[in-house]
């Protein structure tokens, strides 16, 4: 997205939210929606916009886990860290996945592809360990499977992968 589309792009979901500091949490969702990330000039705007402080927004922003104000990477990678999951050995997961991408959770590669997240329980404990790929599921997963599920991702994008389980 070039920086005129991200600027109008950035008005339009401000815009579509009437003038009531009560939106500003949705108004962020759907800039995190829209770019993966909150931008800096999002966050200016929509301040601006509602008449707050963006010191506000900000610590909105840095709160809600599912939102960020670092860009993300295109595929976001989440590896259960709950009980069953970490008992199962979700954290070899991990280090496979260093191994492949070079990145620990809370980091994105270079290129701007993959992004790596720890994260708590995601409700499937019975198919432990689960790294969940852009939505979708890797239940039961083996270190041995983790290269060929990034290499499907990093060739053929997240709409033509069928997640294994
Ligand atoms: S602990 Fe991983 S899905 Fe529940």
């Amino acid at each position: 997205m070039t920086e005129v589309n991200h600027a109008s792009k950035i008005a339009e979901i401000i815009e579509a939210y009437p003038v009531d500091q009560r939106f500003a949490l949705a108004a962020m969702q759907d800039m995190q929606h829209a770019f993966n990330y909150i931008p800096e000039e999002g966050l200016a705007a929509l301040a601006e916009y509602l008449g707050c402080p963006q010191a506000q927004l900000y610590s909105m922003a840095t709160f809600y886990k599912a939102l960020s104000l670092t860009p993300k990477g295109e595929h976001i990678i989440k590896i259960c860290n709950g009980t069953a999951c970490h008992l199962r050995g979700a954290m070899n997961l991990a280090t496979e996945l260093k191994r492949d991408l070079g990145i620990e959770p809370g980091e994105t590669t270079e290129n701007g592809e993959f992004s790596v997240e720890l994260v708590n329980c995601l409700g499937s404990c019975a198919l432990a360990p689960v790294m969940v790929v852009d939505g979708n599921y890797h239940n039961k997963l083996r270190v041995e499977q983790i290269p060929g599920i990034i290499e499907s991702y990093a060739a053929s994008g997240a709409e033509e992968v069928t997640a294994n389980d």
